[in-house]
């Protein structure tokens, strides 16, 4: 009898972003776990790291895509669409060229949303191909809503108070101003790259790197609108955590951390690519300061327009930060938040960051920049019950406030213990047998058995 081979590589397409790099190489870690073989494929800006967590993994590099310069000068949101114009070509060459060398080896691409120029390359060598999702299930819902919205009545909308705090029809507890809308571009354009995110075109399946004990109902309300199986296989730094960091990680942080009282530090990071003004550095400075809590503050090169660190901020914020803070550029995030010292995550609620603080049971201060950062925090205050939001300007006192709350007083402790309790349940989804680990992600590898059997 004729011997049956299956396929077994699997094609990973990363934005070249931090918060999205991070967990589709982990991702590339859960499938090799599972005896698949993974291509990376790249754009030349922002390679990912030669870490040996990935020394078994293939890369390729799209040839003549985008540099760190365009991503400047034209911002994230027009960058992807750029980028998805000038790739689909590179891409369908690069995806010829693999199947010559790895006879016809192309068990699935798994492609980055926001890379949806992979599709074309998909339809031509008709391979499967599965969507991956970086945000939460409840994100993508919004942004299929979003994609359907008629541009100018929703900034009508979102102009008037009113109708801004109400909670949008059919999303409860999100507010029309909950919804991922960009500080990165204009509106149109941001619903423009939306409506392609959100289309799944010929993709099999989407994977999405979230738990169902945190969004059953979003997840739920997914699977029913795309047709598609929809498989929640995170949080994936927990089920297969792997070093992917673009910055380099400062270690002294840590020894600081050793010298701090439990639970006493708010550790303060907002991701990758949000921005600070000069002024509300300050109102944070002042809060922290008069909180009289120790604080670990990451404040990345290039965050604060106009400096180039922090050398060009008032010399009062050397004053404020010096006799309770610690200041580094970058931080290793998932060891400083299982730090017993650290108390609570003042973050911006990228999804990365929010599945790594309730993965450490740490309540958090939630300031949220951009995007779904917002339908996180809302999430994270409402729905988890587990954080503190801070709107509207901002302002020492409240900043003040929000520390006591969580570090000091009784809410605090119940905070914790629900953080804590949710830490537990995301632990057991990605065990054996739980929900993500042994349902989701199996069921995604046997999909791809019975489909490419050649
Ligand atoms: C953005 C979106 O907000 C996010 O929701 C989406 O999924 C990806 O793009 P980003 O701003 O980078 O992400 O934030 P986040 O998703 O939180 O990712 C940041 C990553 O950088 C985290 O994994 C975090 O651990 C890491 N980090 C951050 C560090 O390792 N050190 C730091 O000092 C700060």
């Amino acid at each position: 009898m004729e011997e049956v081979r299956v396929k077994r590589r699997i094609v990973l397409v990363p934005v070249p972003a931090q918060g999205h790099v991070t967990p589709i190489m982990q991702l590339g870690k859960a499938l090799y776990s599972k005896g698949l073989s993974i291509t990376v494929v790249l754009t030349q800006f922002n390679r990912v790291s030669s870490s040996k967590d990935f020394s078994d993994f293939h890369f390729l590099t799209i040839p003549g895509s985008l540099t760190e310069s365009d991503l400047k000068n034209l911002g994230p949101y027009m960058f992807l669409v750029k980028l998805n114009q000038i790739c689909e070509g590179s891409f369908k060459q690069c995806i010829g060229q693999l199947l010559e060398e790895q006879g016809n080896d192309i068990a699935c691409v798994v492609y980055d949303e926001y890379m949806y120029f992979s599709q074309a390359a998909v339809k031509e060598f008709q391979l499967p191909s599965a969507l991956f999702s970086t945000t939460s299930a409840t994100a993508f819902v919004c942004r299929s809503v979003l994609a359907s919205v008629n541009a100018e009545s929703f900034l009508l909308d979102m102009k008037d108070p009113e109708v801004s705090d109400k909670v949008f029809p059919g999303l409860d507890p999100l507010r029309y101003k909950d919804l991922p809308t960009s500080a990165f571009g204009p509106l149109e354009s941001v619903l423009k790259v939306y409506c392609e995110t959100v289309n799944i075109r010929t993709a099999s399946a989407v994977i999405i790197n979230s738990a169902s004990c945190l969004e059953s109902s979003s997840l739920a309300q997914l699977q029913r609108k795309l047709q598609v199986p929809v498989y929640p296989i995170g949080p994936l730094h927990i089920a297969a955590s792997a070093s992917s960091s673009l910055l380099e990680e400062d270690r002294s942080c840590i020894e600081w951390l050793d010298k701090q009282k439990l639970g006493s530090v708010i550790y303060i990071s907002l991701g990758s690519l949000a921005l600070m003004q000069t002024k509300d550095v300050l109102e944070m400075a002042w809060g922290l300061s008069n909180s009289n809590q120790p604080f670990l503050w990451v404040i990345r090169p290039g965050s604060v327009p106009g400096s180039e660190w922090t050398e060009s901020l008032p010399e009062e914020f050397n004053k404020l930060v010096s006799e309770r803070g610690y200041i580094v550029k970058w931080a290793p995030q998932m060891e400083v938040l299982r730090h017993p010292a650290v108390g609570a995550f003042w973050s911006h609620c990228g999804w990365n960051s929010t599945l790594e603080s309730i993965g450490e049971g740490v309540p958090m201060i939630c300031r949220p920049y951009t995007g779904d950062q917002k339908v996180n925090a809302r999430y994270l205050e409402r729905v988890w019950r587990i954080g503190v939001q801070l709107e509207g300007e901002l302002d020492k006192g409240a900043v003040e406030r929000a520390v006591e709350r969580l570090i000091v007083d009784e809410e605090g402790a119940e905070m914790r213990k629900r953080a804590i309790d949710l830490k537990e349940k995301l632990e057991a989804s990605v065990r054996s047998g739980g929900s993500s680990w042994s349902s989701s992600l199996e069921d995604f590898v046997n999909s791809l058995k019975t489909k490419n059997s050649m």
